[in-house]
């Protein structure tokens, strides 16, 4: 039976950010921007390059600012096209234009698992992506995409991972299972954040993945796991004894721009890749090394 095509995602941007205190204090750690561009804005644009139509996105109390960011802003756009300044207007309303946006709310801080379940009106009975945004994927075929082509290829739900070296497995879900081919295994058992003397492999799960909606029965099945949440990782436990659930080791660099040193090394990653930024970054950078 040929698979549904994947034409939704959700985002979970529910949680209060506290990594970031202070900046976070009165704008949502979304906005927070990798050199001019808040990050979810990466990771919509990841997911409308991966051909998703619709974005579930999966907020709080105070989040405002991210779907007003999705919106049109016909003060300043006007006011940018008076000014003859037509590309920085076009640059604001493209944003407006780039993807239908669902907004949800998650009421209750319970976890990232009861964050994605929130997302099930929205989404019904077809498969669909989730994008964390703390992780950002820098790709050719985007994260997104390769996975998308491994679900409907393998009409299973599939899980993005990369190798950590073992000290890091407690900061991840890992995976554990059959090595397929070296880049792809059959998952039969998942743990969130492990020691790393309990980790199944050092296969980490970096904020990526595309599932079919029977996750939503596992998450409602799901009892609070590490640190009193409802895990996602716990709810693809549940699914991986139901249904065939797959990891694939994707191609791309991630950046955990949720962590202070991850966040600038991404900026430094992206401003370096922009040639109008490149050289002055560079010369910016040896006079930091020289004093
Ligand atoms: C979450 C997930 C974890 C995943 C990680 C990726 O953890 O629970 O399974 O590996 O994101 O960044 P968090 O970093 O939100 O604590």
């Amino acid at each position: 039976m040929a698979s549904i095509k994947v034409r939704k995602a959700v985002i979970p941007a529910a949680g209060l950010g506290t990594r970031f205190l202070p900046a976070t204090k009165a704008i949502p750690k979304e906005m927070i921007p990798i050199v001019d561009i808040p990050m979810i804005q990466l990771i919509v644009e990841e997911a409308v390059r991966s051909g998703i139509q619709d974005i579930v996105l999966v907020t709080a109390r105070h989040k405002g600012a991210i779907e007003d960011h999705f919106d049109f802003n016909y003060e300043l756009e006007d006011t940018l096209d008076k000014k003859n300044k037509k590309d920085l207007a076009e640059i604001s309303r493209s944003i407006g234009k780039s993807c239908n946006l669902i907004s949800l709310r998650q009421k209750n801080p319970l976890g990232l698992g009861h964050a994605v379940l929130c997302a099930e009106p929205a989404i019904g009975n077809e498969p669909f992506a989730i994008l964390l945004g703390d992780d950002l994927i820098d790709a050719k075929i985007p994260c997104t995409k390769q996975l998308i082509e491994v679900y409907e290829r393998e009409n299973a739900s599939v899980v993005g991972v990369m190798d950590v070296p073992s000290p890091e497995v407690s900061k991840y879900g890992i995976v554990g299972g059959k090595m397929l081919n070296p880049k792809l295994m059959e998952v039969s058992h998942l743990v969130e954040k492990p020691a790393p003397s309990a980790a199944p492999s050092c296969f980490a799960i970096p904020g990526r993945y595309v599932l079919s909606s029977k996750i939503f029965q596992c998450l409602k099945e799901t009892k609070p796991g590490k640190g009193g949440e409802i895990q996602l990782t716990d709810g693809l436990q549940l699914l991986a004894e139901r249904e065939r659930l797959l990891a694939y080791q994707f191609e791309g660099i991630r950046y955990d721009a949720g962590d202070r040193l991850g966040f600038i090394d991404a900026t430094l990653a992206y401003a370096l890749k922009r040639p109008e930024l490149a050289p002055g970054v560079q010369e910016l950078l040896k006079k930091h090394l020289k004093a």
